[in-house]
């Protein structure tokens, strides 16, 4: 008994160590798990920590790089460093060489001088750090393309008789390639290279392909296709908008077990020819002929007699450079929710949900039997298929069988912004089976998650992110459906930090800002698309040309990261000087603008009800808005003389806003809501002269019985506003209006992604016109950061940037019964939630090892706050300065904390 006893307390005292003891959970270089193909010659390492407990906090850390899994001769070891830093340590070992296996690991000291044990082993491969190192060639198809330009198919034969102990393959293109290993498709990325500013940057990709090469005879088969690089892009049916060749780059690196290595790269000696892909273009959908297909071609033994040598290239190295954000991969399926035959008799499938991607088919039939698919996001009102909106985007996939039993389609160099697709050429009766939605969307890690009481609050969530992944392609654009689907400027900012909740946008914008960097033209004018396809003088507009300083100072608040500070930097600075340059004293009103992009506006506006908001007001405000985020860059990388002369500069944009657009009482030249909410957002106005704007702005509310009227540049920034200056109901019965203009009319009406105009359908179920109305455009998405920043509460300071110091300062209100937010930072979850019952509010929150937080509980005072079902201690009384509500604030290490009030 008494052996049981000193048994269990032993186990119990094991349980309790073993509990605080601090764990690595999760490491990262480069934000990403065990990356390929890095070009970074000092890549960053960050780890998440996980401990049970509360006030966990690390002290020290060591990293250990070697080219040994086992760490034997290290080439980095950090030795034990006193820091409380886990996010972005940069490599600091002897230097890195190309195309190389690096393993690493962390161990870490927590303030209880514990340490924890070393981390699993982490690995990233570096890839061709010089473009020297190149030995492939460019090549492109040997024979004269026809008309439609069928997808060029290459293929080598190499052999490999030893054993093969790794093998790494870089790939890219001029178009769009999908390449084979002996028959096995290499790596699970789609649309790869992806989208950049090609003649400047133009990605490669890395593979591990050592499990797909066999001993013998090798083949490598590759398939382009035209891509963004010479396909259908931008208005007006411009192709070759980068060239009007495509072109392949292939260079695989082959390590065997006995230590030698050989290269196959693609040359001359490479075969080309077609295939079954007779036609594909992102905007029109793509052709798939089954009697063309050539079986076995990307096997051995396949008889190439027939083909053509490939044609050597002269393109250059110059602008290649490795893969820096996640790739285009496939997500959700949907299957059939119903299949409908219309009064036109035509047949269609609903997959309930509009997303971006494809639709994989099984079919039978007749030899030739061509069967069309085109896409719909929806029905009109007479429920039938509408098409209108795409404008000249075909969006249809085409199918010819070839007869030979139940055959498999699914695109490969498009995709589509659907819900329905309609079905021509088969059969009258549809077998819900046979057909498979798929998502396609950049890989990002997803990070957020929002939820309320409110059902209708909740799709708008869905509909948010939804909005997100059909339009985080590679790069972000406006929609995915028309032909357009082009970054443009504005859309990305204004919905940046609302991305930054739902998923990991990390690398995804440090890749497409560099883009801007790349595009933006020698006076430092942003263009109005990235990468840019309208032409040079498409750039400049206030609002759009902000993606350039509002994106990076997103990211750098929301994951803490200076790098991307230190990256954009200089181009921050040319947007910000460019605007200068347009300024007569102090003002900037030239220039085209878009101004506030589809607000609120009636046909027959006899009594002036339209939301119009004075472009050249809204430029100064973006001037203004730009200038500060300077200021704030200069501040955190330490450059004095920029913080010093911008920060003048500030005042004069000021002033000189003040004297040309406001009176001497306060109102506004523009009495809209967005006038209002810019100036007060940006601190435009003088201090006393800011509480009468707000209340004027809520009375222009109320006289649109609580409707916003605001387009993509007022809409982020109105249920701030309506918070910050102590009016958060108002904000709430604008989230929770339902009808049009509002966030919910849409929800109401059965969507399921965010739409370009409040109206795109009518009540009447009638469309806005066709030449502009996509039901897949986030920008209106962008409440999603008062959601999970006001309502739920979940934020960061700025004096510890991507929630090394946390903020949380929930706004219960609106009726809403409870609320609660998730978010996956580089430290951990941070997680928030309120739940009303009766006359006591439960509040849950954790904060993740190494960070702290400082915490707004909702109540009137400190004893009607109890903690863990204890009276609560160290509470302060907190009443923000404009908007006078009252908290309890408490500063909070890691942990799970549950408190409960009684008011
Ligand atoms: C796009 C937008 C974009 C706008 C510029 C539209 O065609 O779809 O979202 O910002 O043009 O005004």
């Amino acid at each position: 008994m008494r052996r049981i006893f000193t048994l269990v307390i032993v186990f119990t005292l094991v349980a309790t160590f073993a509990q605080a003891q601090i764990s690595v959970n999760k490491i990262l270089c480069e934000n990403r798990t065990n990356p390929m193909g890095l070009d970074n010659t000092q890549p960053r390492f960050t780890w998440e920590l996980a401990s049970a407990g509360h006030n966990v906090s690390q002290t020290a850390y060591q990293v250990r790089v070697s080219t040994y899994p086992d760490f034997r001769k290290p080439i980095w070891n950090s030795g034990k460093v006193v820091s409380d830093s886990s996010v972005h340590i940069a490599y600091k070992g002897t230097a890195l060489t190309s195309h190389t296996k690096y393993y690493w690991q962390v161990k870490v000291w927590d303030n209880s001088k514990k340490a924890s044990a070393w981390s699993e082993t982490g690995y990233w491969i570096s890839s061709l750090f010089n473009t020297t190192e190149w030995q492939a060639k460019w090549i492109g198809p040997g024979f004269k393309e026809d008309s439609l330009r069928a997808s060029p198919m290459f293929r080598k034969v190499f052999s490999s008789t030893k054993k093969v102990s790794s093998a790494i393959a870089y790939i890219t293109a001029h178009g769009l390639y999908e390449a084979q290993i002996n028959g096995h498709r290499v790596g699970d990325a789609y649309l790869t290279p992806g989208w950049t500013s090609y003649g400047k940057r133009l990605q490669y990709q890395a593979y591990d392909v050592t499990d797909l090469l066999a001993t013998g005879n090798n083949v490598v088969g590759v398939t382009l296709g035209s891509g963004w690089y010479r396909g259908l892009i931008g208005f007006s049916n411009n192709q070759n908008f980068y060239g009007k060749d495509v072109a392949l780059l292939f260079q695989l690196h082959v390590t065997y077990t006995d230590g030698t290595s050989a290269v196959i790269s693609s040359d001359g000696s490479w075969k080309s020819s077609t295939g079954e892909i007779t036609y594909a273009e992102i905007y029109n959908g793509e052709t798939i002929d089954a009697r063309k297909i050539k079986k076995g071609w990307a096997l051995n033994g396949y008889n190439d007699a027939g083909w053509n040598s490939a044609q050597v290239m002269d393109y250059g190295f110059k602008n290649l450079l490795a893969t820096y954000n996640e790739p285009v991969r496939k997500h959700e399926t949907f299957k059939t929710l119903r299949v409908l035959k219309t009064k036109k008799n035509e047949h269609l499938v609903d997959f309930g949900q509009n997303l971006v991607g494809w639709v994989k088919i099984r079919l039978k039939g007749k030899k030739g039997q061509k069967v069309t698919i085109s896409h719909a996001e929806v029905l009109d009102k007479d429920g039938d298929f509408y098409t209108e909106n795409l404008r000249a985007a075909k969006a249809q996939d085409t199918y010819i069988l070839s007869g030979e039993g139940v055959e498999l389609f699914e695109p490969h160099f498009t995709f589509h912004g659907f819900q329905f697709i309609k079905v021509e050429g088969y059969n009258n009766d549809l077998n819900p089976d046979d057909f498979t939605a798929v998502a396609l969307y950049s890989d990002m890690n997803p990070t957020g998650s929002f939820s309320s009481s409110n059902a209708l609050v909740n799709q708008l969530q869905h509909n948010i992110q939804w909005g997100q992944k059909g339009n985080f392609l590679d790069v972000p654009t406006d929609c995915p459906q028309r032909d357009e689907r082009l970054g443009w400027t504005g859309d990305a900012q204004v919905f940046s930090r609302t991305a930054s909740f739902n998923m990991n946008v990390d690398n995804f914008f440090a890749k497409w800002l560099k883009d801007i960097t790349a595009d933006q033209t020698e006076k430092g004018a942003v263009p109005f698309v990235i990468p840019n396809v309208l032409g040079k003088g498409a750039a400049g507009s206030a609002g759009w040309g902000e993606a350039a300083t509002v994106i990076p100072w997103n990211m750098y608040v929301a994951y803490g990261d200076k790098q991307v500070l230190k990256d954009q930097y200089g181009s921050m600075k040319a947007w910000v000087d460019y605007m200068k340059s347009q300024t007569k004293d102090d003002l900037w009103n030239t220039g085209f603008h878009f101004g506030d992009w589809l607000f609120y506006s009636v046909n027959d506006d006899t009594d002036g009800t339209s939301a119009v908001t004075d472009k050249y007001l809204i430029a100064q405000c973006f001037y203004a808005y730009s200038t500060q985020l300077l200021i704030n860059a200069a501040q955190v990388l330490g450059k004095t003389d920029d913080y010093e002369a911008y920060g003048k500069n500030l005042k004069r944009i000021k002033d000189a806003f003040v004297r040309e657009y406001v009176t001497s009482n306060g109102r506004m030249v523009s009495g809209t809501q967005t006038a209002y909410v810019l100036a007060l957002n940006f601190d435009m106005l003088p201090v006393d002269l800011r509480p009468q704007a707000a209340s004027r702005l809520v009375d222009n509310i109320t006289k649109y019985n609580n409707h916003l009227t605001t387009g993509f540049l007022g809409t982020p920034y109105l249920c701030h506003v309506l918070s910050e200056f102590g009016y958060t109901d108002e904000a709430y019965k604008l989230l929770l209006q339902d009808t049009y203009p509002s966030w919910l009319y849409p929800v109401k009406m059965g969507a399921t992604t965010i739409w370009e105009r409040w109206d795109g359908i009518k009540p009447d179920k009638t469309f806005e016109t066709p030449t502009m109305n996509s039901f897949n455009h986030y920008s209106y998405g962008a409440i999603g950061d008062w959601m999970y920043r006001v309502m739920v509460g979940l934020d960061t300071y700025n004096d510890g940037p991507g929630y090394k110091h946390i903020k949380i300062m929930p706004h219960p209100g609106g009726g809403f019964t409870n609320a609660s937010a998730s978010l996956q930072t580089y430290y951990g979850t941070v997680s928030s939630a309120w739940a009303i019952g009766g006359d006591q509010l439960n509040f849950d929150i954790e904060i993740p090892v190494n960070t702290t937080a400082s915490v707004f509980i909702p109540a009137k005072d400190a004893a009607s706050v109890m903690d863990g079902g204890k009276p609560l201690k160290n509470g302060k009384p907190y009443q923000p300065a404009k908007s006078k509500e009252n908290y309890i604030m408490v500063e909070l290490g890691s942990g799970k904390y549950h408190y409960t009030v009684t008011n």
